[in-house]
C-alpha cells in the first residue's frame, strides 16, 4: 500500500485522463449528446440547424428549405505525418437515415466531411451540400475532402443519378461516383438512401496504398466488397491539422438528415458500431463528471459499483414496455417486448422481411406456439404520435375479414410501435407483378396466371368493401398500392398495412397537413384538398386493377413518353379499341377476354377523375363477382389535360436543377423525378394547402 493513498488516486486520476487526451484520434460516438463546454471537450460540435434530439440522435437538418448543418468532432485531428507530410491512414463507421419531405425526393444529402475549418465560411446550402460556393469550387486552396451521399440529380455538377455516393475533392464534381449499392454475399444490391432507414457507411483511407474504400449497407456487418474503392493520395489536399464531421443541407426539396452513431479512428481501424443498440442505447457519458479524490482506491471501486447498479436499474425503468390503463381493457393481445424479441431472434438482420413504409418487418416465430408471424416495427419521430395512434389499436385490431392482413397483436416500448401480423409467404403483389424491384432478384417469382390475378382482384376489392361498408365504422385504407398487397400460401391477396397511413396525422406539424400516398395512387382531389375519402381509396384500387392486368406500374419510369402513365396509355388504347395491347405480354394471350376488358373498364371508370363519378366498391365488386360487363357504365371521358402525374407535386419544385428554363423542358424532367419516386415504399406528401383532413 503507498504511503498516501489519496496522492495514488490522483496520480492514477491524471494518468488516466492523459490516456483520454491521448485517444482523441480514436472516438466512437454510440449516439450523441450535448457536451457540456459547447463541444470544446473533444465532444461533438454542431453548427448550422444541427440539433441533437432525444435518445441522442443528431439531426443535421429538418424539411425545412435551404438549411445547413453540420457537425464536427470538435478537436482537430493531425492528418499528415509532421515530418514527411504524407496522408495518414483513417478508419471510419457511421449510421445515418435520411428521411425527405416528399415520397422519394430527397433534398440535397449529406457529406462526410474533412476540413480546415468546423464553420466552412461562405459556402452554401442546397446542391453545395454546406461545403462550398459557386465562386470556390474547384479551387484547390479548399482543401475539402468529401464523401457525398446525394440524393438530387445536379447537372452543373454533372451527378450520375439522385442517389448516389461520391468522391468530393475541393468540387462537388464528384472524382468517383457510384449509384448506391451493397454486396450481399457477391449479388450486388441497389439501396435507397432516402428510404429513411438506417444505413452504415464505413470509410478507409489506407496511406500507403493510397487507395480510399467507401462501402455502404442496410445492415451492420460490413460487407467485404467496397462500393467505391479510389486510389488517391490526399497528401495535397489535406492539411497536418483538419476537423472531421459532416455537413448537409436541404434546397426547394427538404430531407432530415439523422446520424445515429460514428467511430472514428487514425492510423488503424475504428472500434466497430452495433446497429441494433442504436439510437437507442442509453446516453454513453460523455460529460466530465467532476469525480472526488477518493480516499482510497477501494471507496472508489465501491463508487463505480454503485454507479453501475444504479445505470443498470435506470436503463430497466427507462425501457420497461409503456403501459396505458386503456391498454389493458381490450383490443388484440399485447405481447410482452421480451416475447418478440426472442420470437424475431433480436430483431436479427437475417430476419428481415423488408423495409415497409413505417419501418423494417421482422419475420419472427412465437415462442411456444410455434405461429410464425411478420413484425412491424415502427418508429415515428413523435412518441406523442404512437400514442395516439397506439390508441386505435383496439379497433384496428378487431377488424376482421380473409383478405384482410390479421393483426394478432403489439407492443409498445418508447418511440417505437411493434405490430405483429399474420405471416404471408408468398410476400407483396408488387414483387409477382414488376421485375424490376432491386431487392426481387434474388429470388425470380413464378409469373401469376390470369385466373390468380382475378381471385387476388376480387379479394382485395371485397377486403375493401368490408373497410368501406361493412364494418361497425368507415375505415379508410389511404394507401391502397400492389406492395401493400400480401399473397398467403393460397395466393389469396390481402390488404395489408390497413389504418396505418393514419399514423401521419398524430403528432404532425400542425402548420402542416401531411398527404398519405403513393404518387400513381393518389387521386388528383386528394393533393388539392388533403381529405382522404372511400373515392379516393376506389381510384387507388382503379391503380391496382391496372397494374395487375397489365404488368406495370401506374407511372412507369423506363417508359416511352406517351406510354408514361398507364391509366393514360390504357385508355388511349380502349378508345382505339385496341385494348389488348395493355395487356401482360407475359401472360402470352392465356387469359379470358372477357373478365380481363371487364377489370380495364371498371379500372378506367373507378380511376375518373371526378370522385363523385367513380363507383362504389360495391359496385365494383357485383362486377367482379360476374356481372355483365355490358352493364359498366360507358368509360369516362378523361379531360384533355388530365394527367395523373401531375397534380402529385408541385413542378416548380424542380426547375432549379436543370439547365435550362424553358417551361417545357422543365416538365418533362419533373415528371422524370416524378418516375423515381414511385416505389413500393412511401413518405407522407406533406401539402401545405389546407388543414384537417
Ligand atoms: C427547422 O429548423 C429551423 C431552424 O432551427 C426552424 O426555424 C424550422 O422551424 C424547423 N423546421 C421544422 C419543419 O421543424
Ligand atoms: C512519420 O514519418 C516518419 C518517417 O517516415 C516515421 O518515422 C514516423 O513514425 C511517422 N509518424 C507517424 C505519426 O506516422
Ligand atoms: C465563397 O467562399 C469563400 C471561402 O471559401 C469566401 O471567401 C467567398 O467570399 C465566398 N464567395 C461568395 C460569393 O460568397
Ligand atoms: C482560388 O482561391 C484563392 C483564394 O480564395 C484565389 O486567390 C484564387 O484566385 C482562386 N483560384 C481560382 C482559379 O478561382
Ligand atoms: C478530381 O477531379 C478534378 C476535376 O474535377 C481534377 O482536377 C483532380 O485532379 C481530380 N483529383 C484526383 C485526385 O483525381
Ligand atoms: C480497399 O478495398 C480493396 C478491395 O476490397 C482491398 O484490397 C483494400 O485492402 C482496401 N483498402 C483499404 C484501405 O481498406
Amino acid at each position: 500500500m503507498p504511503k498516501n493513498p489519496i496522492l495514488f488516486a490522483l496520480l492514477l486520476f491524471l494518468a488516466a485522463a492523459a490516456a483520454v487526451a491521448a485517444k482523441q484520434d480514436d472516438f466512437i460516438y454510440a449516439g450523441f449528446s450535448n457536451g457540456p463546454n459547447g463541444g470544446d471537450d473533444g465532444s461533438i460540435s454542431l453548427n448550422g440547424v444541427a440539433e441533437i434530439e432525444d435518445r441522442g440522435i443528431l439531426r443535421l437538418t429538418n424539411e425545412t428549405s435551404r438549411l445547413i448543418g453540420r457537425a464536427f468532432h470538435s478537436v482537430p485531428l493531425q492528418f499528415r505525418n509532421a515530418t514527411t507530410g504524407a496522408a495518414l491512414s483513417f478508419s471510419t463507421v457511421f449510421a445515418f437515415a435520411i428521411v425527405p419531405e416528399y415520397p422519394k425526393l430527397g433534398g440535397h444529402g449529406f457529406a462526410f466531411t474533412i476540413a480546415p475549418t468546423k464553420e466552412l465560411p461562405g459556402a452554401l446550402p442546397s446542391q453545395y451540400l454546406g461545403l462550398m460556393n459557386a465562386s470556390d469550387v474547384g479551387n484547390t486552396t479548399n482543401h475539402v475532402f468529401a464523401v457525398e451521399f446525394d440524393t438530387v440529380q445536379d447537372f452543373e455538377f454533372g451527378d450520375i443519378n439522385d442517389n448516389h455516393v461520391g468522391v468530393d475533392i475541393d468540387s462537388l464534381v464528384s472524382n468517383k461516383s457510384a449509384s448506391a449499392a451493397y454486396f450481399d454475399g457477391g449479388i450486388k444490391n441497389d439501396l435507397n438512401l432516402k428510404g429513411g432507414h438506417t444505413i452504415m457507411v464505413w470509410i478507409d483511407y489506407g496511406g500507403a496504398e493510397k487507395i480510399l474504400n467507401v462501402t455502404i449497407s442496410p445492415l451492420s456487418s460490413k460487407p467485404s466488397t467496397p462500393l467505391l474503392s479510389f486510389g488517391v493520395d490526399l497528401s495535397p489536399i489535406l492539411l497536418d491539422r483538419m476537423f472531421v464531421g459532416f455537413s448537409s443541407s436541404t434546397g426547394l426539396l427538404a430531407s432530415s438528415h439523422y446520424l445515429y452513431g460514428w467511430s472514428f479512428k487514425m492510423n488503424g481501424v475504428c472500434r466497430p458500431l452495433d446497429l441494433s443498440s442504436l439510437p437507442s442505447l442509453p446516453q454513453p457519458g460523455k460529460k466530465n463528471i467532476a469525480l472526488p479524490v477518493a480516499t482510497s482506491v477501494g471507496a472508489f471501486v465501491v463508487l463505480l459499483a454503485a454507479i453501475a447498479v444504479a445505470a443498470y436499474l435506470f436503463y430497466k425503468i427507462k425501457n420497461a414496455d409503456v403501459i396505458e390503463p386503456w391498454e389493458l381493457t381490450c383490443g388484440p393481445h399485447r405481447f410482452s417486448y421480451g416475447e418478440l424479441r426472442r420470437a424475431t431472434k433480436r430483431f436479427r438482420d437475417r430476419e428481415l422481411l423488408g423495409f415497409g413504409g413505417f419501418g423494417k418487418v421482422y419475420k419472427g416465430t412465437l415462442p411456444g406456439s410455434g405461429i410464425e408471424v411478420a413484425v412491424k416495427r415502427v418508429s415515428h419521430e413523435s412518441k406523442q404520435g404512437i400514442r395516439e395512434f397506439a390508441a386505435e389499436i383496439s379497433s384496428i385490431g378487431r377488424l376482421r375479414h380473409r383478405n384482410l392482413v390479421q393483426l394478432q397483436g403489439w407492443c409498445r416500448r418508447r418511440g417505437d410501435l411493434l405490430l405483429v401480423y399474420d405471416y404471408m409467404p408468398n410476400g407483396s403483389l408488387d414483387k409477382f407483378l414488376f421485375c424490376d424491384e432491386p431487392h426481387s432478384s434474388l429470388t425470380p417469382r413464378p409469373l401469376l396466371s390470369w385466373p390468380q390475378r382475378y381471385r387476388i382482384l376480387r379479394g382485395v376489392a371485397s377486403a375493401l368493401l368490408y373497410l368501406h361498408e361493412e364494418w361497425e365504422h368507415v375505415v379508410i385504407h389511404r394507401d391502397v398500392k400492389a406492395s401493400n398487397v400480401l399473397l398467403d400460401a393460397d395466393f389469396n391477396g390481402r390488404l395489408g398495412d390497413f389504418g396505418l397511413a393514419k399514423l401521419h396525422d398524430h403528432g404532425a406539424n400542425p402548420g402542416t397537413t401531411r398527404v398519405v400516398g403513393t404518387l400513381g395512387y393518389l387521386a388528383p382531389e386528394l393533393t388539392r384538398t388533403g381529405k382522404a375519402t372511400t373515392s379516393s381509396d376506389v381510384f387507388a384500387f382503379g391503380a391496382v386493377m391496372l397494374e395487375v392486368v397489365c404488368g406495370r406500374r401506374p407511372i412507369e419510369p423506363k417508359a416511352l413518353p406517351e406510354e408514361l402513365v398507364l391509366v393514360e396509355r390504357v385508355w388511349e388504347r380502349w378508345t382505339a379499341g385496341k385494348w389488348e395491347d395493355v395487356v401482360d405480354r407475359r401472360l402470352n394471350g392465356e387469359y379470358d377476354r372477357e373478365e380481363a376488358a371487364m377489370v380495364i373498364k371498371l379500372a378506367l371508370w373507378c380511376s375518373h377523375p371526378s370522385a363523385a363519378a367513380r363507383p362504389k366498391m360495391r359496385d365494383v365488386m357485383r362486377y367482379l363477382d360476374g356481372g355483365d360487363a355490358e352493364d359498366v357504365p360507358p368509360v369516362p371521358v378523361l379531360p384533355k389535360d388530365y394527367d395523373a402525374g401531375k397534380d402529385n407535386i408541385g413542378f416548380d419544385d424542380f426547375v432549379h436543377s436543370y439547365p435550362t428554363s424553358s417551361s417545357e423542358k422543365a416538365s418533362t424532367f419533373s415528371i422524370t423525378i416524378g418516375q423515381g419516386a414511385v416505389g413500393s415504399e412511401y413518405s407522407p406528401l406533406s401539402s401545405r394547402s389546407r388543414a384537417g383532413a
